[in-house]
């Protein structure tokens, strides 16, 4: 999704986004049975307190707006009081360009901003058009899928003097934040395992793409793997990473995802102490989407560090549904008692108002792209080894080889 923020004239933000099932909730097929429909309701929140304007829709096939805004009319329009859904779309009249991301960003003036929730393999080609075009960007997780990738949007992102975020939203979740707190004061680290596991019936929605453009390390593992490097910053780096994976079940009936689609990626990672030599540390991430069906939460999680772990949400069970359970901490969509959309402390909708804040921040001169990288904020420039986590586990899997990780001439690069 880019967005449009008009700087020091307006008060207010001009965006488009990616029309996928995280921005709409529309699968194609129906409305999402998950959680995902974040990006385009948080907007037109957004829109409706003042901190964003204009906003439009990019996708790849102009034929899904019919479908999507009435779509969005029956779950946001019809269930929230006072929300604007105008947008533009792109591409207009239902025609189908995978390039008309780059009409949409032409566009907008420098200072306006571009939220991308788009398929992982073209996160790069298009934050980096907007980057070079003084467009501020928030791109989903993962930023990129290679490690030189991230590298360059670091550089062109302070090139150009624009925020640039990764929406690693699990950082604005309370539990998970302090637990960073809690961490700082448990000595050198030294062992963390996170899981991560959704549906087999996600393979339904993503068999476009999975196995062919990207796997389920970069899809859900880059969560924990960004929280892990987080917690660790300042304290260990990661120097070595050796991946296995299982396979056999995406690229069986009904799924029949490509022959090189992976059921559960694991990647184990050593990681160096940055003041004590002797001090290593392992970590464990495991993220699998062949979980079982019907198993009640869409996104099964959770992380062990040190002897600290994690839980949130609760449980709710109906009679044809069975047991669900229920994160409202990440995004509430109950209304409030006046009818408006009440989520916004949901770490879903804060991680996209603190990137809106940033730009338009900078837009009034009051702060500096490069302030945030000084913050727990994940910048572009503070999320960089995640990417080079995930990008070293894909080659790993590729070469059957450990891949090593270090710094050279300032930059992180793979060996
Ligand atoms: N942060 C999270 O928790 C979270 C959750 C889900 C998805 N994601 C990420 O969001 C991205 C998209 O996920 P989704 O669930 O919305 O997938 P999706 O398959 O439902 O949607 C992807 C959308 O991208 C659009 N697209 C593809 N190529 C494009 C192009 N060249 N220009 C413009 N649009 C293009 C398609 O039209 C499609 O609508 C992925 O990178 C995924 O990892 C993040």
């Amino acid at each position: 999704m880019p967005s449009r923020i008009l700087g020091q004239k307006k008060t207010q933000q001009d965006y488009d986004s990616s029309i996928g099932e995280y921005t709409t909730g529309w699968t194609g097929s129906g409305a999402s049975k998950s959680d995902k429909k974040v990006v385009g309701l948080t907007l037109f929140d957004l829109r409706r307190l003042g901190k964003v304007d204009r906003l439009g829709m990019v996708g790849v096939n102009g034929g899904k707006f019919p479908a999507i805004r009435q779509h969005l009319a029956e779950n946001i329009g019809g269930v929230y009081k006072d929300m604007d859904l105008s947008f533009e779309e792109f591409p207009k009249q239902g025609k189908t360009d995978p390039d008309a991301y780059k009409e949409a960003i032409d566009r907008l003036s420098p200072g306006d901003a571009v939220i991308v929730f788009t398929p992982d393999s073209t996160h790069y080609a298009i934050s980096l058009y907007a980057i070079e075009r003084g467009i501020h960007v928030l791109v989903t997780k993962p930023a990129t899928q290679l490690l030189s990738h991230h590298n360059a949007l670091i550089a062109a992102a302070k090139k150009h003097n624009v925020v640039c975020f990764v929406e690693h939203h699990k950082r604005f979740d309370p539990v998970y934040s302090d637990a960073k707190a809690r961490v700082a004061s448990l000595g050198e680290f030294n062992f963390f395992s996170a899981w991560m596991s959704q549906p087999k019936s996600q393979l339904e929605t993503f068999r476009a793409w999975a196995g062919k453009d990207s796997d389920i390390s970069y899809y859900l593992s880059s969560h924990h793997i960004d929280i892990s490097c987080w917690i660790l910053d300042g304290k260990a780096v990661p120097t070595r990473v050796v991946a296995s994976a299982a396979t056999g079940i995406a690229t069986s009936e009904p799924y029949n995802c490509v022959p090189e689609t992976e059921d559960t990626i694991t990647l184990l990672v050593d990681w160096q102490s940055i003041n004590s030599p002797k001090h290593k540390g392992t970590a464990v991430y495991t993220a699998s989407w062949t979980a079982p069906l019907k198993s009640g939460v869409h996104s099964s999680q959770h992380w062990y560090y040190m002897g600290e772990k994690a839980h949130r949400g609760y449980d709710v069970t109906v009679d044809d549904v069975g047991k669900s359970w229920s994160n409202p901490f990440y995004m509430k969509y109950s209304p409030s008692e006046s009818g408006h959309f009440d989520g916004q402390r949901g770490y879903g909708y804060v991680s996209i108002e603190k990137f809106i804040d940033a730009a338009r921040s900078v837009n009034a001169m009051k702060s500096k792209p490069a302030d945030y990288d000084a913050t727990g904020l994940p910048t572009i420039a503070n999320t960089v080894l995640t990417t080079a986590i995930l990008n070293a586990g894909r080659i790993s899997l590729d070469e059957k080889r450990p891949v090593g990780i270090k710094q050279q001439s300032g930059s992180w690069v793979l060996e």
